[in-house]
């Protein structure tokens, strides 16, 4: 079975606006698998910050949904006003989550038609269609690279792969197919048998809610660790290769991803073992020449203190709360991305794939 994270949902067959942002809740998997509805670009601002959409293409994916949820309203008549609400959604929007650049490349890709298309001969109903083509463009988009990450990624699952895995970089962190899980899809579909340990990524459990129960969805044979197992699985030889996504790429390969992953590049490293990155070209940053400037988020402290609404550490004591870490492109074996395997050196190798215009 295979889940849509998100989409646009019309409200009438036949005009694709106005319409409401149909998602996942993925705060509350894997218990219950319940949809969420959304018409107003302040309960899609909250629906990201709290992680009900979370991961960082299915955040690109629902930051230019945001954009359309703003527009549509009727009275936005004029082309003026529509350009304004789309400057204000994106930077309201912008505010939800810093680090996954994926939120703010689709919103700069909505920006960039509002631009071009919102000039003096324009109509506010013309204007609205470019964007709805422009959001609907960007889940297309999402679903065919995730497809070819998976395509791509075939070589990094030879042999009799066991494969240690982060966070959720599945279908539910993209519109469908995912990237660092894509390539296990892929190799499962196509009769190949992959292992998977997931780690259950303290604080907010994204590996055992949301990764193990879609693996085990697609018939994956998946097993579940705590995070702080990941050395010992890889001395026991129980994995024999690393993969895991990326919220933000620097120009030099450096790359931001859910907390705990510099851990498992050093431990991977420390082991001999193949460390492998997948994530579409749009969640590289060329503006940024290394993970130095990648921005991370902090979170509350309750996450850590009393996750999942029940207390365990005392009241009151002080927490350190980063959601990314970021690993240097040194302790990274390639970074798959649907134009193929990027190998070091990484700033070479990433300028000649974001200069690749091809279709
Ligand atoms: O805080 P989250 O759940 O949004 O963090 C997500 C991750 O760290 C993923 O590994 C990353 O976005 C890549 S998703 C294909």
């Amino acid at each position: 079975m295979r889940v849509k994270t998100l989409e646009w949902k019309p409200d009438a067959p036949g005009a694709a606006l106005p319409g409401c942002v149909r998602m996942v809740d993925q705060t509350r998997l894997p218990e219950r698998l319940e949809y969420l509805e959304i018409r107003e670009v302040p309960e899609l601002w909250a629906a990201i910050r709290e992680l009900k959409v979370r991961g960082a293409p299915a955040i690109g994916v629902a930051a230019g949904f945001g954009i359309l949820l703003a527009v549509q309203q009727p009275a936005l008549d004029t082309v003026q006003a529509v350009l304004r609400s789309v400057e204000e959604a994106a930077a309201f929007l912008a505010g939800s989550r810093p680090t996954a650049v994926n939120l703010f490349w689709a919103m700069e890709r909505m920006r960039r038609v509002a631009r071009t298309w919102g000039g003096a001969d324009a109509s506010a109903s013309g204007l609205k269609a470019r964007l709805a083509g422009e959001a609907f463009a960007i889940i297309e988009e999402d679903g065919n690279i995730c497809r070819a990450i998976g395509e791509q990624g075939q070589p990094c699952l030879d042999g009799n792969p066991s494969v240690l895995t982060h966070c959720n970089a599945g279908g539910l962190a993209a519109s469908e197919y995912g990237t660092a899980l894509a390539p296990i899809y892929t190799a499962a579909e196509r009769g190949k048998s992959v292992r998977v340990f997931a780690d259950e990524t303290r604080p907010l459990l994204q590996g055992a809610r949301l990764t193990a129960w879609e693996l085990m969805q697609a018939g994956v044979d998946v097993t579940l660790i705590c995070d702080d197992m990941a050395g010992y699985a890889m001395k026991k030889g129980l994995v024999d290769r690393v993969f895991v996504g990326a919220d933000r790429i620097a120009a030099n390969g450096d790359f931001a991803n859910k907390i705990g992953t510099y851990s498992l590049a050093v431990m991977a490293r420390a082991h001999g073992l193949p460390f492998y990155v997948f994530a579409p070209r749009s969640t590289i940053d060329p503006a940024l020449p290394s993970g130095e400037g990648i921005p991370i988020e902090e979170r509350g402290a309750g996450e850590i203190t009393c996750g999942f609404g029940r207390r365990t550490a005392p009241e009151g004591v002080r927490v350190w709360a980063p959601a990314f870490d970021v690993t240097p492109a040194r302790l990274v074996t390639a970074i798959v991305c649907e134009r193929g395997i990027l190998r070091p050196p990484y700033d070479s190798a990433i300028s000649k794939v974001l200069a690749d215009d091809n279709p």
